[in-house]
């Protein structure tokens, strides 16, 4: 499975910080908030991730991540010439994507929890084992109505999917990760923009739901699933990392670890990149990392 990071976008709702630059090169605490959906990806043991943006911060992201041999992945970039949805991503990635499954993750999405990895994998499961061909996350929200919303049987296949309804079936919202098998490079081709003039993610999982192929990975509560799309919601957000990587010990979305955790790199790459860093306490915390 490959996967793609679509970190483009108007960030109006952070206007005048995001005029000048993506908010996913914004810090979230003490990282680029980039490195939290790309961390995600790497947990689920993704090494092939194309970025998405615009034609202005392309080159800015390839200035922070490179081709991604440092941490032993392979990136590579691509350009949204506007912000025309989602759903264009399977559009631009089609040479990417090619013949393979897909997980889509948002560049302003961030998720933490012990359960991650195995959700990961186990939505990863279903679309390879070919048990249905879309998967989405369903996360517990007080305000389903803000967001899109499925409806599941508790085996996870999903009975409807909504975008931000009045009258919410479930209160379930669909956060930004989304897995695919390659048809939804045909899919996505075949979507009319919707009236904001947007390819919606919403209507890929539609044309799957009538397919019958789509199903819904549940998240519990103590999962935490953060979007960072406004000043107030970005300030949340880092004050939840900084508390966790305080308290336990441990940072939050560490690219540079994740890595060599999951057997990416050795640990004397690990240590060369954390002596490069070496007067920060990033760098301190990957030259103190043990077995
Ligand atoms: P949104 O938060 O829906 O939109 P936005 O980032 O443009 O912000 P605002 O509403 O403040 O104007 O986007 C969700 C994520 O998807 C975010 O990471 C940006 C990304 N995105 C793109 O890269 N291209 C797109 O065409 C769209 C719609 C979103």
């Amino acid at each position: 499975m490959k996967g793609i990071i679509l970190a483009g976008g108007r960030g109006t709702r952070m206007y005048p910080v995001t005029k000048a630059v993506t908010k996913q090169l914004l810090p979230v605490y003490d990282k680029p908030m980039i490195y939290y959906p790309l961390s995600v990806l790497l947990l689920g043991g993704i090494r092939e991730i194309l970025i998405i943006s615009d034609k202005d911060n392309v080159p800015l992201f390839k200035a922070l991540l490179g081709d991604g041999s440092d941490i032993g992945v392979s990136l590579s970039y691509a350009v949204q010439d506007r912000p025309g949805g989602i759903a264009e991503s399977f559009v631009i990635g089609k040479e990417f994507i090619g013949d393979d499954d897909v997980c889509l993750i948002l560049g302003d999405n961030i998720f933490y929890g012990q359960d991650l990895t195995a959700k990961f994998e186990e939505s990863k499961r279903l679309i390879e084992k070919g048990e249905c061909e879309a998967v989405v996350f369903g996360y517990p929200v007080k305000n389903p109505g803000e967001f899109g919303v499925v409806e599941f049987d508790p085996s996870g296949k999903v009975l409807s999917i909504e975008e931000k309804p009045e009258k919410p079936r479930s209160d379930y919202a669909v956060p930004g990760l989304y897995f695919y098998s390659s048809s939804v490079v045909e899919i996505a081709s075949g979507i009319k923009p919707s009236k904001r003039g947007e390819k919606e993610i919403t209507a890929v999982n539609e044309a799957y739901l009538r397919r019958g192929t789509l199903r819904c990975t549940r998240l519990y509560r103590g999962f935490a699933w953060l979007d960072t799309g406004t000043p107030e919601r970005l300030l949340k957000a880092a004050e939840f990392i900084s508390t966790v990587q305080k308290t336990q010990g441990f940072y939050v979305a560490c690219i540079e670890e994740i890595a060599w955790r999951r057997g990416f790199i050795t640990k004397e790459k690990l240590k060369e990149l954390g002596a490069k860093l070496k007067d920060t306490e990033y760098g301190s915390y990957l030259l103190s990392m043990e077995d």
